[in-house]
């Protein structure tokens, strides 16, 4: 059906419901609010406006302030592939020309333009992006992996000992912020107080500006030391590029980058982990080895993007979307999470999305998310790697009990608590050892590694992760190995 023409900008100002009437949670013109007792849960909403509108409908942000959220899988992919039409220069957006966005919106933080490539377009956006992507092809992915192994088994030392754990604030807030730092060029800044920065700021409490300038400073003395003398890093390749970004255009995209990364990857790691210790078929598949967890974080990005949507795409000009007439100087939400579960291309949600990566996740067109791979990575091998070392992991609260942190752009997972049999520590110069299962229990199946015996070594002691609380180290003897799989296993740890 296609849904009657809806103009956002029109006339129609009629007043909403007033509380206590049962359509309360309409806004004036009677539209859906994407806040307050609606937003609850935006999942049910996106299907009941699925169902009204079609692909693309009408909404309200906080202020009633009117807004598109777009819906359907094709039209999400027409608005970021089609930079005639759309921008994400939100100068030109009319209910902010207007002053109905008041400088205290709560949405001020993603909608205000600033000096970066996400908001970018055209010759300008090239330029940007031109010099943060050769920044990102200079980075040796082999060594990434190999950082990446070393963290997470520095963070499962932390916790191996107790037999519990929470993998959100233990873990999957953790491993990005480390990662992050270390490609960025700051290895030495990562920590439990930049961590907490980093999650504070973005969860807009009191205390997030002070959060906020703690990460800015942090960037801002990475910049002066690379400008005064480069070394090989993404830091110093963003500044010497040929494109010639002033300071200030270095720190405002390394906070893009260290903000970008940190937030989508950590929530991609909560929900993959989460899917795995809550959905039995999923858990079945992957110890059955009809899964990898390469796979298993690509279903994840289907079914529970990152960013559930993106801020926001505005009309250049009069144009036509799913059906509906959006007119110049329009606000688009670019909506992943909706566009994902389209029944025109999922009809059956239950059904695997194996082998097929045209989700939304990561974007389309000239923004599509640059540094996709390393996300990835950082998910992949960080899962596989936990999963390895803790193969009886099971959650330790009803499912029923977990909760989520929702915003318009971004679900969060507050706590993942788990249990396990406490397992001793591990080098983490080396890759991570399944330990011995009581019998009726089966190894993890993980990706190519997961058939590979793990070596049997002398173990070293563990290095420490900076601020962590150390706990007694232990070893474990690992079965015997053969020795040809054990130098094929150390070269793919060591990237060699
Ligand atoms: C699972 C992890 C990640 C997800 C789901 C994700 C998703 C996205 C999305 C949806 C966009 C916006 C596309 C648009 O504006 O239409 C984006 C942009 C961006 N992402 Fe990512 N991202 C992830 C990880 C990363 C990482 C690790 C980095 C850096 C190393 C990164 C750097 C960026 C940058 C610089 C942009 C702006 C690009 C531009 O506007 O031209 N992202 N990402």
């Amino acid at each position: 059906m296609t849904p009657e023409p809806h103009s956002l900008t029109g006339t129609d100002i009629t007043p909403g419901p007033p509380p206590g009437c049962p359509a309360h949670g309409l806004g004036p013109g009677g539209l859906h609010r994407l806040y307050g007792p609606d937003s609850e849960d935006l999942g049910d909403l996106y299907e009941r406006l699925r169902e009204q509108h079609g692909a693309v409908a009408p909404v309200l942000l906080h202020d009633d302030v009117p807004m598109w959220v777009v819906l359907g899988h094709a039209e999400n992919l027409q608005l970021v592939r089609t930079p005639s039409q759309y921008t994400r220069d939100s100068r030109i957006w009319t209910p902010l020309q207007e002053g109905m966005v008041k400088p205290d919106h709560p949405l001020m933080p993603h909608i205000a333009w600033q000096p970066i490539c996400s908001h970018a377009e055209g010759d300008e956006h090239q330029r940007l992006r031109a010099a943060v992507t050769a920044a990102m092809a200079t980075i040796d992915h082999r060594s990434v992996r190999r950082h990446i192994g070393r963290y997470t088994q520095g963070l499962v030392n932390d916790f191996c000992g107790r037999g519990r754990a929470d993998l959100v604030s233990q873990f999957a807030e953790h491993l990005p912020m480390a990662v992050m730092c270390e490609i960025l060029g700051m290895s030495e800044e990562y920590n439990d107080r930049m961590v907490h920065a980093a999650r504070d700021a973005l969860k807009g409490t009191e205390t997030a500006i002070q959060s906020h300038t703690y990460v800015m400073d942090a960037l801002s003395r990475l910049t002066t030391r690379r400008r005064a003398r480069p070394e090989d890093d993404f830091t110093s390749h963003l500044i010497t590029h040929p494109a010639g970004l002033s300071d200030d255009e270095v720190r405002e995209h390394l906070r893009l980058v260290l903000f970008a990364a940190y937030e989508a990857t950590a929530n991609l790691l909560a929900n993959a982990l989460r899917m795995v210790l809550t959905e039995p078929g999923f858990r079945a598949q992957l110890n059955g080895g009809q899964m990898t967890v390469p796979e298993a974080i690509e279903q994840s990005l289907w079914d529970e993007p990152p960013f559930s949507t993106v801020f926001g795409y505005y009309a250049k000009q009069d144009a036509e979307l799913g059906g509906q007439r959006i007119r110049k100087g329009d606000g688009l939400l670019f909506a992943p999470a909706p566009g994902n579960l389209d029944p025109r291309i999922r009809p059956d949600l239950s059904a695997s999305m194996q082998g097929n990566r045209s989700h939304l996740a990561f974007g389309g067109g000239p923004h599509e998310c640059p540094g996709q791979d390393i996300g990835r990575a950082i998910a992949d091998v960080g899962v596989d790697a936990l999963l390895t070392r803790l193969p009886d992991i099971q959650l330790d609260c009803a499912e029923e009990e977990l909760r989520w942190r929702a915003s318009i752009a971004s679900r969060h997972l507050v706590a993942l608590p788990v249990r396990f049999e406490p397992k001793p520590q591990q080098d983490v110069d080396l890759p991570p050892r399944p330990m011995p299962l009581p019998p009726q229990r089966s190894n993890w199946q993980v990706g190519s590694l997961s058939s590979d015996p793990a070596p049997a070594t002398q173990q070293r002691p563990a290095a420490p992760r900076p601020g962590a609380v150390p706990e007694p180290a232990g070893t474990a003897p690992g079965p015997a190995r053969p020795r040809g799989v054990l130098r094929r296993l150390l070269r793919w740890w060591r990237g060699e």
